[in-house]
C-alpha cells in the first residue's frame, strides 16, 4: 500500500472511494456544495438518507451511479470541532481505510479537516490510522480469510506536500506492527532465541549495535534474579541490549527496558484454569513495544542515545524449578524470598533494572505486563505509570496523548513496602493482594538507586479483545508510539 499526499483537488480526484470528514451538524458548503452536485446530488442524498449527522465514530457510504470518476463516495463523522483531540484523525482514518476494504476500493482518496493549523501532524496520524487499521496478520494461517482486493493506494487531499510526515508514519507504525506480531505469536513460535535472533535482525538492518548476554554472562553479573525464574525452561534465557547511538554527540541517554517473559505459566504457583494461562504468550509484551521503539527510532535518528533492554526468559515448572519460599540474589546484592513464583516478571526485571543503571543514563522507562492488579485498577484500554520524576512523568504523559495511548499516572506509596517485608530476606517478591500494582512498583523501585525513572504496566492494554479504534482485535502494540514520541520530545496533542 502506497500513501501520499496530493495536491489534486477535491473535485477532480478519481478513483474507487472517496471519504469526506464532517463534522458534527455541518451542511455542505464551498468545494462540497460543488462535488455534490458534479456527483448529481448524491451526497445530500446520503446525508438524508442515513441520517448522517456527523457524529464521533459514524460513517456511510454510496455508490455514485454513471460514469462518474469516483465509484464510492463514503462520509466519517468527526463530531463536535471543539472536543477533538489528535487522534481522533487516527480513529477517523481507521473508519475511512476499513469502510473503504469493505467496499472494495482499491483506491481511496481522504478529504479531512486540517487538525489544528498543523498539516504534517495531521497527514502523520492519518496515515498511522490507515496502516494500523488494515495490518491482518496470516501468519498462521493455511489460507488467508481475505483474499482482496486490497486498498493498494491512499490520496490524502488539502495538506499539501508530506512526503516526510508520511515516512515517518511509516516508520513508527513497522515499529508498531513488529511489536503486534511479536505478542500475537504463540509461545512455541515466539521464545527467548527468536527475541534474540529479532533483536540482531533490527540491529543489523538499522544499524544498531547489539549485545546478547547468555546465561553464563548473567552468571558472571550476578543476576540471580532473572537466572532463577529461567531455570525451570528447557530454552535458554537470553539477555538483549540493542543501542542506538546518534552521529554527533548525544543531547541525552536513556533507556528503555522491557518485560520479555515468552510464557508464563506461573511457574510452581502454575496459573489454574480460568486464569488465562493460555493468554500468557502476550508476557513479553514490553520487550515487544522495547523492540518495536528501536526499529522505529532507528529511523528516526533522533540525537539521542538510547538503550534497549530486555531480560528474555519463560517462567516454567520443571525439577530445576525455583521453589516457592526460595531465596535469590539480585545483581545488587539484594535477596528476595520467592513468596509466590507467579510475581517473575519483576525478578527479571530487577536485573534488567540494575543491568540499565550502570549505564550511567539520563532517564529509565520499563514497560511491563506486570499485575492482573493494574487491569483491575484501569481496564483494558488505560496503562498505569509510576515515576519518581516529576519531568519525566510529565513527558510521557504528554507523549502518551500525542501518540493517542492511554497512560494514567499512579501513586508511588512508600508505606505499602511494608506488605514486602521478609522474615528472613531483604524483601518478598509479592505483597497482599490490594495494591499489587503499586507494590510491585516498590518492589521495582528497589533495583533504580537514583536515575530518573519510570514504570509503565501494561498487562491490560497489550492486548484487546475486540477492535477497537485503529487497533484491530488481538496484540495493539502499545507503548511504541509513546516511547517513540517520549524519545523525539513529541509531545502535542
Ligand atoms: N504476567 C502476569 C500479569 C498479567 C496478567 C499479564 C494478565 C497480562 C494479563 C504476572 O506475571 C503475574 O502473574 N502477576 C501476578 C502477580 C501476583 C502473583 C502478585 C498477578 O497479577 O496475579
Ligand atoms: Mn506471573
Ligand atoms: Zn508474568
Amino acid at each position: 500500500m502506497e500513501i501520499r499526499a496530493t495536491d489534486t483537488p477535491l473535485l477532480n480526484w478519481a478513483g474507487d472511494g472517496l471519504a469526506i470528514g464532517l463534522f458534527e451538524d455541518t451542511v455542505l458548503t464551498g468545494e462540497l456544495t460543488e462535488l455534490n452536485e458534479k456527483f448529481a446530488g448524491v451526497l445530500n442524498e446520503l446525508i438524508a438518507e442515513t441520517e448522517f449527522k456527523g457524529k464521533e465514530g459514524s460513517s456511510a457510504a454510496v455508490r455514485v451511479g454513471g460514469s462518474s470518476p469516483v465509484r464510492k463516495v463514503m462520509l466519517v463523522g468527526l463530531g463536535k470541532p471543539d472536543t477533538l483531540k489528535l487522534d481522533n484523525w487516527r480513529r477517523a482514518a481507521a473508519i475511512v481505510a476499513r469502510l473503504a476494504k469493505k467496499e472494495k476500493c482499491k483506491t481511496l482518496g481522504i478529504s479531512l479537516p486540517v487538525w489544528n493549523d498543523a498539516p504534517a501532524r495531521t497527514a502523520q496520524v492519518i496515515a498511522e490510522g490507515i496502516q494500523l487499521a488494515l495490518f491482518q496478520d496470516n501468519r498462521f494461517k493455511s489460507e488467508p480469510e481475505d483474499k482482496g482486493p486490497f486498498v493498494e493506494q491512499v490520496d490524502l487531499l488539502g495538506l499539501g506536500s508530506q512526503d516526510e510526515a508520511i515516512a515517518r508514519a511509516g516508520k513508527i507504525c513497522a515499529g508498531v506492527i513488529l511489536a503486534r506480531e511479536l505478542v500475537a505469536a504463540p509461545a512455541n513460535s515466539v521464545t527467548p532465541i527468536t527475541m534474540a535472533e529479532t533483536a540482531q535482525a533490527i540491529a543489523l538492518e538499522h544499524n544498531l549495535q547489539v549485545e546478547i548476554l547468555e546465561s553464563e554472562d548473567c552468571e558472571k553479573l550476578g543476576m540471580g534474579a532473572f537466572l532463577g525464574v529461567a531455570k525451570a525452561s528447557d530454552l535458554p534465557p537470553k539477555f538483549i541490549h540493542l543501542t542506538y547511538k546518534p552521529e554527533g554527540t548525544p543531547r541525552r541517554k536513556v533507556a528503555i527496558v522491557g518485560k520479555g517473559l515468552t510464557f508464563d505459566s506461573g511457574g510452581l504457583n502454575i496459573k489454574g484454569a480460568g486464569s488465562g494461562i493460555e493468554m500468557m504468550k502476550v508476557d513479553m509484551g514490553g520487550a515487544a513495544a522495547t523492540l518495536g521503539a528501536a526499529k522505529a527510532i532507528a529511523q528516526l535518528k533522533p540525537d539521542i542515545e538510547v538503550h534497549f533492554i530486555s531480560a528474555v526468559t519463560e517462567n516454567m515448572i520443571s525439577g530445576r524449578a525455583v521453589h516457592p519460599g526460595d531465596i535469590l540474589t539480585a545483581s545488587n546484592g539484594k535477596t528476595i524470598e520467592v513468596n509466590n513464583t507467579d510475581a517473575e516478571g519483576r525478578l527479571t526485571l530487577a536485573d534488567a533494572l540494575v543491568f540499565t543503571e550502570k549505564l550511567g543514563l539520563d532517564a529509565i522507562v520499563d514497560l511491563a505486563t506486570l499485575t492482573g492488579a493494574c487491569i483491575i485498577a484501569l481496564g483494558d484500554d488505560i496503562a498505569g505509570f509510576w515515576s519518581t520524576d516529576e519531568a519525566l512523568a510529565d513527558a510521557l504523559a504528554q507523549s502518551a496523548e500525542a501518540a493517542g495511548e492511554k497512560l494514567w499516572r499512579m501513586p508511588i506509596e512508600e508505606k505499602y513496602f511494608e506488605g514486602l517485608k521478609s522474615p528472613i530476606a531483604d524483601m518478598k517478591n509479592t505483597g497482599p493482594r490490594g495494591g499489587g500494582s503499586i507494590t510491585a512498583t516498590l518492589f521495582l523501585k528497589q533495583f533504580v538507586k537514583e536515575t530518573p525513572w519510570a514504570h509503565i504496566d501494561i498487562a491490560g492494554t497489550v492486548w484487546t479483545e475486540k477492535e477497537n479504534g485503529y487497533n484491530n482485535a488481538g496484540a495493539t502494540g502499545y507503548g511504541v508510539r509513546t516511547l517513540v514520541n517520549w524519545v523525539l520530545g513529541e509531545q502535542v496533542s
